[in-house]
C-alpha cells in the first residue's frame, strides 16, 4: 500500500520556538505534499530565519483564506489565542493548536464549539512536547478505567531540578540555560510557579478521566523556592525531588489531582527523566502499569508533535472525548493525610503552621525547615499564604520512611508550633 499524499496546505500563526519547529518538520517532509500556505507573526522587528516577504502580520488573512485547509495556532498568549481558535471552530475549521493555559483553561468550550460547529481542534503537543499522551488516553484507553495517571509535565522545571542535583550551580542560571534552549514559557513563572504542569494535568484529567476541572480548582506548587538544603536532603536520602503531577480517583469515582515537588526514590521510574524530557506513567485497571517518556519540550519535539497533530487531522482524526461520554467525576481532595516538607523564611514558616492546622509538626535541625503531617485541604486553603511566604513544599511519600528523614534531622517540634 502507498502512503497517501496531502496536496493539503497549512497556515502558521506564530513562529517563535514550536512555530519554526513545526515549519522545519514540514519542510523535512515536503514529499508527503503538504506545504506551508502562509505563516503570521506579531512582531515586525523580531530577526527570522525566513525573508520578510514570507510573513503576514494580520491574523485575519489566514482567518478568512479558505485555501488553507488546516490552522495551526502557535502563538503564546492564551487571550489571543482563544479569539483565534474560537474564530476557527465557528467556522467549522480544523486547527492545531499548543497553548496549554488556553486550552486547559476554555476546554468546555472548545469542545462544544467543535460539536457544534463540526471543526476539529487537535493538541497533542500542549501536553509533554513529544510524548502521544492524549493520542494513547483517547485510543487505547478511552474504555478502560485508569487507577492513577502521575508525571514530569514540564520541561524546564525538571531541567532546573536535574542541573541542581546532578551538577549543582545555581537556580538562577539553570533556569537561564532552559530559557536559552527554548524550554521555558515566554513567562517562565509558569514553568516554575507549576503552572504549565498544572495546565498539562487538567487536560489530561479530561482524556483520562472525563474530568473537566479548571486549574483554579487544583492543589499546586512549583519549584521556585527550592533551596541547596532540601537538594541535600533529598540526596541523603537517595532521593530526587521532581515536579510531579497526580491523578487518581477515588472509591465513588470522583478524582483528586495535584502537582507538587515529590521526594522521589530510585525505583520510581520518574527518578530516571532528567533534563528536559518528561514521563507519564498510567496505572490502567487490566493493562497494568504502563511508561512513556521523551522530550517534552524543545522546538523539535514540540514541531513534531503539532506535526503529527496536522496529519492526522488530515486523515480525518478528532478526539472523541470517549471517557467524558460516560462519566461525570467531580474534582475532589485527596481525603488520607500526606507528609510535606516544608521550608521557608522562619517568621513566615511559624505564622503558616498556625494557619494550616497540621495534625503533627516534625521540626528539623535546618533553620525554617519543618515536616508536617495535614490534610491536603487544608494545603489547598493556604495555597495562597505559602506562595507569598516564599516557602517551598514537598512531598515525602510513603517509600521514603518518615523515620528516616527525622533521624536525618529531627529535633521538638514545640519551639515551632508554639
Ligand atoms: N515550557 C514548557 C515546558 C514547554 O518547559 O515543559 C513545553 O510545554
Amino acid at each position: 500500500m502507498k502512503i497517501q499524499k496531502f496536496k493539503k496546505r497549512i497556515g502558521i500563526i506564530g513562529f517563535g520556538c514550536v512555530g519554526q519547529g513545526l515549519y522545519d518538520v514540514v519542510e523535512a517532509n515536503k514529499h508527503l505534499g503538504l506545504e506551508v500556505g502562509r505563516i503570521c507573526v506579531k512582531d515586525k522587528e523580531k530577526p527570522r530565519t525566513l525573508p520578510t516577504a514570507a510573513f503576514t502580520y494580520d491574523v485575519q488573512e489566514l482567518l478568512q483564506d479558505k485555501s488553507l485547509d488546516i490552522l495551526a495556532e502557535l502563538i503564546s498568549d492564551p487571550e489571543e489565542a482563544l479569539l483565534i481558535v474560537r474564530q476557527a471552530l465557528l467556522q467549522g475549521r480544523t486547527v492545531v493548536s499548543a497553548n496549554k493555559k488556553m486550552i486547559a483553561e476554555n476546554l468546555p468550550e472548545l469542545i462544544q464549539l467543535q460539536q457544534r460547529y463540526g471543526g476539529v481542534l487537535l493538541y497533542e503537543a500542549s501536553v509533554c512536547g513529544s510524548i502521544p499522551i492524549l493520542r494513547t488516553l483517547e485510543a487505547y484507553y478511552g474504555a478502560e478505567p485508569l487507577l492513577e495517571v502521575r508525571g514530569i509535565l514540564n520541561g524546564s522545571s525538571n531541567y532546573i531540578l536535574s542541573k541542581l542535583q546532578n551538577e549543582g550551580g545555581t537556580y538562577a542560571s539553570a533556569l537561564q540555560q532552559a530559557q536559552a534552549l527554548g524550554f521555558a514559557e515566554a513567562d517562565p513563572a509558569l514553568d516554575v510557579e507549576g503552572i504549565d504542569a498544572l495546565n498539562k494535568l487538567c487536560i489530561l484529567a479530561a482524556h483520562a478521566y472525563g474530568l473537566l476541572v479548571h486549574p483554579d480548582q487544583v492543589l499546586h506548587f512549583g519549584i521556585s523556592h527550592i533551596t541547596p538544603e532540601v537538594v541535600e536532603l533529598a540526596a541523603s536520602l537517595g532521593a530526587k525531588i521532581k515536579l510531579v503531577a497526580t491523578i487518581k480517583p477515588d472509591q465513588e469515582g470522583n478524582v483528586s489531582l495535584q502537582v507538587i515537588p515529590t521526594f522521589v526514590t530510585a525505583d520510581d521510574a520518574l527518578h530516571a527523566v532528567e533534563a528536559e524530557f518528561n514521563g507519564v506513567e498510567i496505572n490502567a485497571r487490566f493493562a497494568g502499569q504502563q511508561f512513556l517518556k521523551g522530550r517534552g519540550a524543545g522546538s523539535h519535539p514540540t514541531g513534531s508533535a503539532v506535526w503529527a497533530d496536522v496529519t492526522a487531522a488530515l486523515r480525518g482524526y478528532r478526539y472523541t472525548y470517549p471517557k467524558l461520554c460516560v462519566n461525570s467525576p467531580a474534582a475532589v481532595m485527596a481525603a488520607d493525610a500526606v507528609t510535606l516538607l516544608l521550608q521557608g523564611p522562619e517568621q513566615q514558616l511559624k505564622s503558616l503552621l498556625q494557619q494550616l492546622r497540621p495534625l503533627e509538626v516534625y521540626s528539623m535541625e535546618v533553620p525554617g525547615q519543618v515536616v508536617v503531617r495535614v490534610k491536603p485541604q487544608e494545603v489547598f486553603q493556604q495555597q495562597e499564604l505559602i506562595k507569598q511566604n516564599n516557602i517551598f513544599v514537598a512531598l515525602i511519600p510513603q517509600s521514603v520512611p518518615l523515620e528516616d528523614v527525622l533521624q536525618l534531622d529531627a529535633s521538638p517540634a514545640a519551639a515551632f508550633v508554639s
